[in-house]
């Protein structure tokens, strides 16, 4: 064993890992029970990751949607390095600090119309947090005291404290901490692939058909009592669903309808991942508030962000009044100053421009994986794809929970670490593969990635 794969006490980290960390999102029984070997890597270069072992992985998706810039930025480290000598930590209760101040002038320069008051958080999920309680006091400030409610959409993922949670929508994350807080809604996603038959075929149509369903349930619920609609750009979780032609337009038209406010949640989607720095350019709509994270640092330092419009501000422009909301570590200096840096690289190495040029080629590669039995359908857009995996191409069947557990779990997740591809098999709705490469990446590494999955689907189909 060599020296980097043991603790400071001298335990094997497999070891360590299994008896004291306690992973996210994990199924421990992997490692307590099953003998399984929790995987450790241990170093990253470029779009590439590497174990202890030093075997290499492609790294599908950049972390979690994250590493945009790719992996092994000395820029980015030296960033934090003399941030943190210089001031390594100061709030922004009520003082502030220059690289907090510089990165909020330069996101409310990108953002979109007047989406010019940024507030700092440490991730996604708290940047979710703070949009909904940002609702709620924004409508008792102006005399609509009623408005609490949100609407949000099937099998979307918002976070995972308490109130992001509650606006979540996939029952099985929700069920072991219910009764959440009160006022989360659904309506539909735009899923075209599993969408009522008439409408496969008029993406047009179901556009309108999926934002009507939103206004509708706001009006079941009584627009004086819904406050906001959270949607993604492209909605990750069920595996891509990107907005159909028209989809934004109508939603942005009910949400000023209903003086509902429409919430962007770009944790995902924003700094390229689609193309531009926010993706509600990319799709031509104004939100009333963006929710990022993620790739704002490309993941070298933790930190999420909230910028709401000024007439969203305004009331809190005035008197005594506060946004009673903060985090200790939201803005913190030295994420800030990586953020700023890493806003650099994307705009000397052209990497919104990098994006657009090769999201065809990108979607062309992954599409040749359409002539596999398995692989019912490719969607996405920009360097975000999903890949739903099916029993019956013709029908649309999809697998049973048992089949679905042992593909996906089962064989999927393993085979595909295996083969040095680092993605994820996500069965949060139907069973799809997930790929959202770092944004530095081209025709070499899409015909990897390409090949890596024909192997694996190939092996899972004769599995079946
Ligand atoms: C759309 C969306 N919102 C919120 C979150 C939560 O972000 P975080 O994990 O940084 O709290 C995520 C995380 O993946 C996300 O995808």
């Amino acid at each position: 064993m060599s020296a980097g794969n043991v603790t400071p006490r001298g335990t094997a980290r497999t070891e360590a890992a299994r008896d004291h960390l306690w992973m996210h999102f994990t199924r421990h029984s992997t490692f307590t029970e099953g003998g399984g070997e929790v995987p450790i890597i241990v170093r990253g270069e470029g779009a590439y990751v590497y174990d202890a072992a030093g075997k290499q992985y492609l790294d599908g998706l950049a972390g979690l949607f994250t590493v945009q810039v790719g992996h092994g930025r000395t820029e980015l480290a030296e960033a934090a390095s003399k941030q943190a000598q210089e001031l390594a930590f100061f709030p922004l209760w009520s003082y502030a600090h220059p690289t907090a101040i510089d990165l909020a002038e330069r996101l409310a320069h990108e953002a979109p119309g007047d989406l010019d008051r940024v507030f700092f958080t440490s991730g996604g999920g708290e940047a979710v947090e703070a949009a909904w309680k940002l609702a709620k006091q924004y409508f008792k400030l102006v005399g609509k005291p009623m408005k609490h409610k949100v609407i949000s959409r099937a099998i979307a993922y918002h976070g995972t404290t308490a109130g992001a949670l509650s606006i979540t929508g996939i029952p099985e994350v929700k069920a072991p901490f219910e009764p959440l807080v009160p006022g989360g809604f659904r309506a539909p996603n735009t899923n075209i692939y599993r969408a009522p038959e008439h409408l496969r075929e008029d993406p047009k149509a179901f556009g309108r058909w999926a934002a009507d369903r939103i206004g509708e349930a706001i009006e079941f619920e009584g627009a004086d009592t819904v406050a906001a609609v959270f949607v993604e750009p492209v909605q990750n979780a069920g595996g891509c669903f990107p907005p159909p032609p028209g989809y934004f337009e109508r939603l942005r038209e009910i949400c000023d309808e209903h003086d509902v406010l429409l919430v962007s949640d770009e944790t995902i989607c924003a700094f390229g991942r689609i193309g531009e720095l926010f993706a509600c350019k990319d799709f031509g709509y104004v939100p009333d508030i963006i929710t990022c994270a993620k790739g704002l640092t490309s993941g070298y330092a933790p930190l999420g962000a909230m910028i709401a419009s000024e007439r969203l501000f305004e009331p809190f422009a005035h008197g005594d009044t506060s946004f009673a909301h903060g985090y200790t570590f939201g803005g913190h200096p030295v994420s800030c100053a990586v953020a700023m840096a890493n806003l650099d690289i994307f705009e000397r190495e052209g990497l919104v421009q990098h994006v657009h040029e090769n999201a065809p080629q990108f979607r062309g590669t992954l599409e040749k994986l359409l002539d596999l039995p398995i692989v019912g359908d490719v969607r996405g857009a920009g360097f975000f794809y999903g890949i739903e995996l099916v029993k019956d191409k013709e029908t649309r069947e999809t697998f049973s929970g048992e089949e679905a557990e042992r593909l996906l779990r089962g064989f999927l997740s393993p085979a595909l670490f295996e083969a040095g591809l680092y993605c994820r098999a996500d069965d949060r709705g139907d069973p799809v593969i997930q790929l959202a490469p770092p944004l530095v990446i081209g025709q070499r590494e899409f015909d990897e990635i390409e090949q890596k999955l024909r192997g694996v689907l190939t092996q899972a189909w004769s599995k079946l």
